[in-house]
């Protein structure tokens, strides 16, 4: 399939690079900027472009290109665009000037467009565009063109038409630049001729005939399913592929929401006729394992190796009925991929089930037939295979479950108690019609008591922290801005109808420095 290949300079843009690319129907990729010319090769890219990054050029040890790049690109006229960072770089590197300068543009500018034939095609004389970056470049190498400026910056955008070498100190991909997309449309067009094959239908044809290759007629796979949307999604896709040769495992940790466990069953023995669906309840197993552990990674370790224990027994009781199992598939998506090998967060690492110590009769292949995809990709295959709206739309859920959103230790009552406001909560959320605009909302047991007054009774209970987030990337959120009547509603229901909580709290920090989870 047609590439456009983005080589990542530690931008915090990268990600939308190739968001937009693929929204224009191309396929894009990214890989680290130091990736060997071989795997380039490989890959066999209509265009390259080069993304942004904290770093300075000049400095010493700075990222950079090798000579055979150049060559590379040269020899085979891949074109390159350089966006901010990859914009001094190719000036740089071929012979160009770069300066720190005085005047830093941050933030959005007014750039004169000197040159709309060509990559700046579609621009007027003057349009807004987001910078961010201290340096620009005083000289370009011989044969470039200045194809716009700023008041502060005469060398916005440059180009080499001949070589087919591009550069924006601005940034196309983010939605402060409103002509963005044009930029990114005239390169992976006009210069990298890249052909628009990216479509999700035909995605999910070639992926299970992919799996059908890969699996053959008579080998079995397993899966764990958390019931969030990456598992399901891929449960639904490998079922579609090879029926009841997969092998779902729902292991209930006694840390799901209210109705949770009963409600995956339904989806997916019931809606979606998953035969072989196993069911494992290890409610009790984990909640012993987590008495009295209080430190929130302590806890995390336990929850994670307690899923591992339980998915690997589980795993070889099947394998004595069906000696068959030769893979394992996993809800890895694209995001996990990049972050994982770039800052390796945790939620990637908990997804991760790599390190399941079968026996060694029993190696197990790794299937990620979502391994290329964005999340939103994957909702709306999710809704062609038939997945109810309910999975689809689901807030993000972390692997611990409910005990990173319990401070301290764990135990039935509290999670009783949590469950219960949660439900609230989350109904009151939906009613108001603002479940799928948050990207999470959900309640945490403070384990703090004060005194309230119920009726003729005094009380003295714990709080709850109601948390709603917005958030685009989940890097950054935002507290969500709730109606105070809203909230009212939401916490006098808590207090009146959930044994365990006489007071609410709206938590009102946003990502960073807070976090999205409390634990
Ligand atoms: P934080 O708290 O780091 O959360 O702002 C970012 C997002 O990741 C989710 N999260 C997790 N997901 N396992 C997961 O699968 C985890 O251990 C985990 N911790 C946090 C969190 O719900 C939010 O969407």
């Amino acid at each position: 399939m047609d590439t456009i290949l983005v080589l990542d300079f530690g931008g915090q843009y990268c990600h939308l690079i190739a968001r937009r690319i693929r929204d224009l129907g191309v396929y894009s990729e990214i890989l680290p900027y130091n990736v060997s010319l071989e795997k380039i090769k490989a890959i066999n890219p209509k265009g390259i472009i080069l993304s942004g990054g904290p770093n300075s050029v000049y400095e010493k040890g700075s990222p950079q290109l090798t000579a055979d790049f150049y060559q590379y690109v040269s020899d085979e006229n891949v074109p390159v665009l350089g966006i901010c960072y990859g914009h001094h770089l190719i000036a740089h590197q071929l012979n160009g000037k770069i300066e720190s300068h005085d005047q830093k543009e941050y933030g959005q500018s007014d750039l004169n467009t000197l040159d709309d034939t060509g990559l700046l095609e579609g621009f007027n004389k003057i349009e807004t565009v987001w910078m961010s970056h201290g340096d620009q470049i005083k000289e370009l190498p011989e044969g470039f063109n200045v194809l716009a400026s700023t008041t502060t910056c005469p060398i916005a955008s440059f180009a080499n038409y001949q070589k087919n070498l591009f550069g924006v100190q601005f940034h196309p991909e983010v939605g402060h630049t409103p002509k963005g997309k044009i930029v990114l449309e005239n390169f992976v067009k006009k210069y990298a001729k890249a052909k628009k094959e990216w479509k999700l239908d035909d995605w999910i044809g070639q992926t299970i005939e992919e799996i059908r290759k890969r699996v053959g007629p008579d080998k079995r796979v397993i899966l764990g399913l958390s019931g969030g949307v990456d598992s399901s999604v891929t449960a639904a896709l490998m079922h579609r592929a090879i029926g009841d040769r997969l092998h779902s495992i729902f292991v209930n940790n006694g840390l799901l929401r209210k109705n949770e466990v009963v409600e995956v069953q339904e989806t997916f023995r019931d809606h979606l006729k998953f035969k072989s669906f196993h069911y494992v309840d290890a409610e009790e197993l984990f909640l012993k394992k987590l008495n009295d552990v209080e430190d929130p990674e302590e806890k995390r370790r336990v929850i994670g190796h307690t899923f591992i224990e339980v998915f690997e027994n589980k795993t070889i009781e099947l394998e004595k009925e069906y000696p068959n199992i030769k893979f394992l598939a996993q809800g890895t998506i694209y995001p996990d991929r990049v972050e994982s090998s770039a800052t390796s967060n945790a939620s990637a690492k908990i997804k991760s089930h790599h390190n399941l110590t079968l026996p060694e009769n029993m190696l197990l292949e790794i299937i990620e037939p979502l391994k290329d995809l964005y999340k939103d990709e994957v909702r709306k295959i999710g809704l062609n295979l038939g997945l109810p709206i309910e999975i689809i739309n689901r807030h993000p859920f972390p692997g611990p479950g409910l005990a990173v959103r319990i401070i301290g230790s764990v135990d039935k009552e509290k999670l009783r108690t949590l469950r219960d406001a949660d439900e609230i909560l989350i109904e009151e959320i939906r009613k108001a019609g603002l479940y799928e605009s948050l990207w999470q909302a959900f309640c945490v047991f403070l384990p703090l008591k004060t005194v309230g007054v119920m009726g003729d009774f005094r009380t003295y209970e714990n709080i709850c922290a109601i948390r709603a987030v917005e958030s685009l990337d989940v890097m950054t959120a935002n507290f969500a801005k709730l109606d105070m009547n809203l909230l009212e509603k939401i916490s006098s229901r808590i207090i009146n109808e959930v044994k365990g909580f006489n007071r609410v709290v709206y938590d009102i920090s946003n990502k960073p420095p807070s976090t999205i989870e409390y634990e």
